[in-house]
């Protein structure tokens, strides 16, 4: 099964390019541009990653983050997880980035987007992996400074193919960003929000009737509500789930209790994703590793979520239609005893 897991050719919807910031390079880059960090050591650095719920775990998301500063910085960040997708078979991957984390403190939009791009254009170019870019508005901040957000974003049009919302959830309806969405669909982005991770089942309608989102991130609380279950199902609406993210903010006690398996089995569009690697233990190999076996997934349920994800994917038709192939041909492979 591991074997199985290592070869399945990967889509990762849900990776926050910050949260893929290892103590390691957060050091370095501490060094590099003499920012001060609260902790002085790595080891320090991953004692503090010991999180009671989303908020404990922001806080030390954005102290992390400030050590990004330069173009180069904002290049090696993306790299880093770049060669990460390579090892875990990641084929394409849709990226968020929190402009506002980096804005707020005077490093310019441009900076920022046009680091991660150089690399995500050498990832395309050297590795083979297609990706997308998110960008996500702060749901802690204003909606006022949301829709400047999304004014520096507009030169970067043909670089973002959608908007997303991300931060505090709780006390930060999805309806406070209407007017916002509005504008930016009117623009021509996609929309996605996180909903539903620890915010009310809700927040997950509001995404879709008032936002148009194409995806829920996490969506997990769906079920406290047995008809929008019923909804997601009928109209294919993709949930990113995370598990070991899930885990880590306490959304679920134990991965064994977590709702995925449930939700598949239900008929849901449910996709395995990372969400902030660096800081809740593991890259999308290790979320799908740990998922089937806390919650014994099956050959078929793997297939299942590989697919979703490719379905799920903001794709051309012919960069779909060859990762499904190269689904089927990783099936034919387990058939054939060799995975
Ligand atoms: N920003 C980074 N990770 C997040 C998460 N899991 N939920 C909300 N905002 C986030
Ligand atoms: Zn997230």
């Amino acid at each position: 099964m591991q074997e199985a897991i290592a070869r399945l050719p990967k889509v990762e919807l849900h990776l926050h390019i910050e949260g893929s910031l290892e103590p390691e390079l957060m050091f370095e880059l501490a060094a590099r541009n003499g920012v001060i960090l609260p902790w002085d050591s790595v080891e320090a650095v991953r004692r503090a990653y010991a999180f009671s719920d989303l908020q404990s775990f922001l806080d030390v998301y954005y102290a992390g983050a400030s050590v990004l500063v330069t173009e180069q910085d904002f290049h090696d960040l993306t790299w880093a997880y770049l060669q990460r997708c390579r090892s875990d078979k990641v084929r394409h991957t849709e990226i968020f980035f929190d402009p506002q984390t980096h804005t707020d403190r005077g490093i310019a939009f441009d900076t920022v987007i046009s680091g991660i791009t150089r690399a995500l254009d050498a990832g395309r170019d050297q590795l083979g992996i297609s990706s997308q870019l998110i960008l996500c508005f702060l749901r802690h901040l204003s909606a006022d400074a949301a829709m400047a957000t999304l004014e520096q974003a507009l030169p970067w049009k043909d670089r973002i193919v959608a908007v997303g919302l991300d931060s505090s959830e709780k006390g930060h309806p999805p309806e406070k960003f209407q007017h916002v969405f509005d504008r930016a669909r009117g623009e021509g982005f996609l929309t996605v929000a996180h909903a539903g991770e620890e915010g009310p089942a809700d927040y997950i309608r509001q995404a879709l009737d008032l936002l148009e989102v194409r995806r829920i991130d996490h969506g997990v609380r769906c079920v406290e509500d047995p008809e929008l279950v019923t909804r997601l199902v009928a109209e294919q609406v993709p949930l990113t789930v995370c598990p070991l993210s899930n885990v880590k903010l306490c959304v679920f006690e134990r991965l064994e209790d977590h709702n995925l398996k449930q939700l598949l089995d239900a008929g849901v569009c449910v996709t395995i994703n990372s969400d902030d690697p660096s800081y809740f233990g593991g890259y999308i190999g290790e979320n799908f590793a740990a998922s089937a076996e806390a919650l014994d997934l099956s050959i078929d349920d793997l297939e299942r979520l590989a697919r979703n994800a490719v379905n799920a994917a903001f794709l051309e038709t012919e960069r779909r239609d060859d990762l499904l192939i190269e689904i089927d041909q990783w099936r034919e492979r387990c058939e054939s005893g060799c995975a």
